[in-house]
């Protein structure tokens, strides 16, 4: 493949995979969760399901219609999530993560790419894509989640003290539809591997030497502690380490106290409202 088309394939799969490229279309009432349902919103939602179920038979529907603000959008922030987007990374979070595998392939920096947290699968498949428009065969994307939302809060861990992520169906995505993501793109294959689980049972003999990017989505004090835990000394020299969620407090506070314990120093850059990234020294 010429070095141009590789860079339209690249550029292509990081709109589709956005659905940047169309509006978003609107989301049946059906599959339409609220993110912290209240009990007023529950019974308006419970009609309307009802309504539109008795529209069916005449092949109608009712929708919500809400777009991203343009403005907010280019800042990086995906807000509502998409509809049919495969990922809520948003332009600014790709970019990065396009630059951080194409450093690693570049300068042949070694190791796998892994994301902990991955909702739809977006992320990943666009880490496979990239893997695959330059023809690298000896790296895994390996793809961690549990396939079922965020866990309940642990008591032990005060940081996530009332966190409601737990509560959010929308955000359960279970295996079988993310590896579906996968094969529609045509990039299923035995390069990918899903580490299906809670990341306090699955890290720790997740079965990889060396990594070369590590990216971090998941959400609370407790799931970003147990990827850096298990998964920061893996980091190759000249590796990255992506950090989706600096924006929440409890993120904020495991990347800090971690750093702490481990007498981290890389700089941290901001990528944009939410995410930070830093380099490992090569
Ligand atoms: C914000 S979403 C990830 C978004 C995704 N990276 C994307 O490209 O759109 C957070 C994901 O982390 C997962 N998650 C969070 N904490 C977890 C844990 N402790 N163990 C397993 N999965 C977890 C959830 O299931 C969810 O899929």
């Amino acid at each position: 493949m010429s070095e141009e088309l590789r860079d339209r394939y690249i550029a292509l799969i990081k709109e589709v995979l956005q659905f940047s490229l169309w509006p978003q279309p609107p989301r049946p009432i059906e599959s339409f969760e609220p993110l912290i349902p209240r009990p007023s919103r529950q019974l308006a939602l419970r009609v309307l399901r009802g309504v539109s179920g008795l529209l069916r038979p005449w092949k109608l529907l009712i929708a919500r219609d809400v777009q991203p603000d343009p403005a907010r959008l280019e800042q990086g922030e995906v807000w509502p999530w998409p509809n049919y987007g495969e990922t809520m990374l948003g332009p600014r979070r790709m970019d990065n993560l396009e630059h951080c595998v194409r450093t690693v392939i570049e300068e042949e920096v070694p190791g796998d790419l892994i994301e902990t947290g991955v909702w739809r699968g977006g992320a990943c498949i666009f880490m496979r894509a990239i893997l695959a428009a330059y023809g690298v065969s000896d790296r895994t994307v390996f793809v961690a989640d549990s396939f079922e939302g965020l866990p309940t809060p642990d008591p032990e861990t005060p940081a996530d003290r009332g966190a409601r992520f737990h509560e959010m169906k929308d955000i359960c995505v279970d295996l079988e539809s993310v590896r579906e993501n996968f094969r529609k793109y045509d990039l299923l294959d035995d390069q990918v591997v899903f580490l299906e689980g809670w990341f306090a049972d699955t890290l720790p003999s997740a079965p990889m030497e060396e990594i070369a990017v590590l990216r971090l989505d998941g959400d609370m004090y407790g799931s970003t502690m147990d990827a850096l835990e298990n998964l920061h000394p893996k980091v190759s020299p000249g590796g990255f380490v992506i950090i989706d969620d600096y924006c929440l407090e409890p993120c904020r506070a495991a990347v800090t106290d971690y750093r702490a314990r481990h007498g981290i120093e890389d700089e941290i850059v901001t990528i944009d409202w939410a995410g930070v990234f830093w380099r490992r020294p090569g």
